[in-house]
């Protein structure tokens, strides 16, 4: 509605929410087609990838939520989400975050020695609702390890994590996967009344309390300046912040699955996120299917994924997990977007559509790349 409008001055806040990867990039594509030599575009967006994609130049805002924030001056993008990223304004001499933030992935699996003795398998599944059918293929998997579900809306994502949480296929005879699940649903609808603390208390008392779950959940995810607060009067990201927080602590789960964990949390809270979640699972021992849109975050969090291909709302089917490598190459030819890694930070960077990269990468199908 916005783009069909002549205007001046075009304002988008949050292009990307909700939408998959290739919507995504198609809204900032046609956001782009606005520009003209007397009009420009503001806007916000919390997808660094889409970001990246979108913009000419960036301005970074800092400060303290609920306090105040500073603008910087625009700058290039890979420079103001450089800038951004490190937490220092060099033109500035300051710096507004502690540490800087980084995406490589080698990071994670550096530190621990992964032991993985558990062995898991879920059978070959369908399910129709209505007019859309998904098939899945069966798979296989093991404990420290994360499985990123990558396909576009309507793909039937949300449904193959409901039939791992235990809800029938369609033909009743299939034995249902054997594992206990904590899920973590796409939409959160706070029943509760009360605060943050009696509900985590009621919920998940055990974690909670442990201090190991404290330092490596609670205190990241920022639980402290929410606490006292009622669950009813909660902003979007900080519901998913106590989502997130309920789905790791709940006991007796091998199999955490969750569904669009970065919807509604600014890039800064993605990033911790998915620090979160990823040390959890690997000192936990524990297993993660993950259905996630935002580029960036996916292929942090992910060992391995499931592609999602077919016709968004009438079939789809799901692969077993597969390699990091093949998965993403899979799903990004069908995308036709590529991918670069940035030197300094190594996040993921689209290539514009027909740059000499775009054409290069795609003419030897290296749609994606490992480490350089
Ligand atoms: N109860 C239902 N009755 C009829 N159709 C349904 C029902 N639940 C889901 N569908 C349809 O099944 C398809 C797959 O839905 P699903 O929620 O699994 O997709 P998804 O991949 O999670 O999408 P998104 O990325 O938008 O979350 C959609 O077309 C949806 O409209
Ligand atoms: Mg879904």
């Amino acid at each position: 509605m916005s783009c069909i409008q002549r205007a001046d001055v075009y304002m988008f806040d949050e292009p990307s929410s909700y939408l998959d990867v290739k919507q995504r990039l198609r809204a900032a594509q046609i956001i782009r087609n606005l520009l003209n030599p007397d009009c420009y575009v503001i806007a916000v967006e919390h997808d660094l990838s889409v970001l990246d994609y979108l913009s000419d130049f960036v301005c970074c805002l800092y400060g303290k939520p609920g306090m105040y924030g500073v603008v910087t001056m625009p700058y290039s993008v890979r420079e103001g989400i450089n800038i951004f990223l490190d937490g220092f304004i060099p033109t500035e001499n300051l710096r507004f975050r502690e540490e800087s933030l980084s995406f490589k992935m080698v990071e994670t699996a550096e530190e621990l020695i992964v032991d993985k003795s558990r062995q898991y398998a879920y059978p070959a599944m369908t399910k129709t609702l209505g007019g859309f059918k998904l098939t899945v293929e069966p798979g296989e998997f093991t404990d420290s390890e994360i499985i990123v579900m990558l396909g576009e809306n309507g793909t039937g994502k949300t449904t193959f994590v409901k039939l791992l949480a235990g809800d029938t296929p369609d033909d009743p005879e299939t034995k249902p996967a054997a594992f206990t699940v904590s899920l973590k649903p796409q939409t959160i609808s706070p029943k509760s009344s009360g605060t943050v603390r009696m509900l985590l208390l009621k919920r998940i008392k055990a974690a909670f309390m442990h201090p190991q779950f404290n330092t490596d959940v609670v205190k990241p995810m920022n639980m402290e300046n929410i606490i006292d607060q009622e669950v009813k009067t909660l902003s979007g990201g900080e519901l998913q912040r106590v989502a997130i927080v309920l789905a790791l602590g709940k006991p007796d789960t091998q199999v955490y699955l969750l569904d669009e964990p970065s919807s509604f949390l600014d890039s800064e809270q993605r990033i911790i996120a998915s620090k979160v979640i990823k040390r959890f699972i690997l000192h936990a021992k524990k297993t993660a299917f993950i259905i996630e849109h935002d580029f960036i975050m996916a292929t942090y969090l992910a060992d391995r994924v499931i592609v999602f291909s077919g016709k968004p709302a009438v079939a789809a089917t799901a692969t077993p997990p597969q390699s990091l490598l093949t998965g993403m190459n899979q799903f990004l030819a069908s995308l036709e977007i590529t991918f670069r890694r940035d030197p300094t930070n190594f996040r993921p960077r689209v290539n514009k559509l027909n740059s000499v990269k775009d054409k290069e990468q795609k003419s030897t199908g290296n749609y994606f790349f490992l480490e350089d």
